[in-house]
């Protein structure tokens, strides 16, 4: 198959596009490298740095495409709050771009990656497809209106269309931005470094972390199945860890004592979030297989910007 990947230079946009590559698919990238990095690209894919909002080159790139993931966008919360219309120029109108463009060169399948962060704050735990989103951040806006451009458009063009919402992916190769970093990356950082970890409030604040492995195979198995057609499904781990609980995990992989400040409260944030997967398995058959401590302990030991702060002896075959 002939797949097409915007955003294909990111943290999962790169670990879907290598795992193609490697079951001996063709694969082609966009990526205006405003976050991505091409050298994580296997050399077999075709790689063009440009915007998902550059008509021209989109029909260009579309051409013979089987199936296209939409992963390009700017993916910060806080940000989004302070850069609403670059969120809304960039997810937003990059996810009305592409499907004009698919229309035109007459490509007829997108998996959008969307978010879990949708469902914002829910008293009812854990979370399925049919709850009423509550939209927190500008970023959970666009990515809930992407999901209705694209269902909507799709209808329109005669276009399949499927919205994963993943949860808190984490793995080797997730950047480590200076201002928002992602939490997992950030606490090993600190951690093995020697840094603080900032925990706001009482650290029961609670997320779904789901590794890359299994967030490629859900992206996989949603772009082969042609008979699943304009369906949000939930991708996660389905298991519930603290902020405390993940600081925790992250001292016994590391071996390290983590350096905790604790911080006040900051009002307005999501309490509780995590996946529930049964539409996922109905669906795609998916099944997480990696728990928490297998994939902190793969990410310290892929990842060389973490495995150089451990001293030598420290990556037992334990870390296999
Ligand atoms: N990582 C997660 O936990 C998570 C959770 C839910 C949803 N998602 C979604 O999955 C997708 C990938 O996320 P990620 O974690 O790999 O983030 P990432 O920042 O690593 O990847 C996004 C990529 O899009 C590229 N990009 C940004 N603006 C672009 C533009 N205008 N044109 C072309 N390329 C552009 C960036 O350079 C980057 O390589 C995003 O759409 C994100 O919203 C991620």
């Amino acid at each position: 198959m002939n797949y097409f990947i915007t955003g294909g230079a990111g943290f999962i946009g790169h670990h879907l596009a290598n795992h193609l590559v490697r079951l001996g698919h063709h694969v082609r990238v966009l990526d205006d490298l405003s976050a991505g990095d091409p050298e994580t690209l296997d050399p077999r894919i075709l790689f063009t740095r440009g915007d998902v909002r550059d008509a021209p080159k989109l029909w260009t790139l579309l051409h013979g495409i089987d199936c296209v993931y939409h992963l390009a966008a700017k993916v910060s919360l806080p940000q989004s709050v302070l850069y609403p219309r670059d969120y809304n120029d960039i997810n937003v109108g990059g996810t009305v771009n592409l499907m004009e463009a698919m229309r035109a060169v007459g490509v007829k399948r997108i998996v959008l990656g969307s978010s879990g962060t949708i469902y914002g704050d829910q008293r009812r735990q854990p979370v399925d497809e049919k709850v009423v989103p509550q939209l927190l951040t500008p970023y959970a806006v666009s990515k809930f209106a992407s999901e209705h451009y694209m269902f909507t458009l799709g209808v329109h063009y005669g276009i399949e269309t499927v919205a994963l919402r993943i949860f808190n992916a984490y793995g080797p190769g997730q950047a480590l931005p200076p201002a928002y970093p992602p939490v997992v990356p950030k606490f090993l950082y600190e951690v093995l470094s020697g840094g603080t970890v900032v925990v706001f409030g009482s650290g029961r604040q609670s997320r779904d972390y789901v590794y890359i492995d299994d967030v490629v195979e859900a992206l996989i198995a949603a772009g082969q199945n042609a008979a699943i057609d304009r369906e949000i499904i939930n991708i996660g781990s389905g298991v519930e860890t603290s902020v405390g609980a993940l600081v925790h995990q992250i001292e016994q992989v590391t071996g390290r004592q983590a350096h905790v400040l604790r911080n006040e409260e900051q009002g307005g944030g999501v309490v509780r979030l995590v996946a529930d997967l049964e539409k996922a398995q109905r669906l795609l058959a998916y099944q997480p297989r990696v728990p928490l401590a297998t994939g902190l302990r793969r990410t310290l030991e892929q990842d060389a910007r973490f495995r150089r702060l451990l001293p030598p002896g420290q990556l037992t075959p334990q870390m296999a």
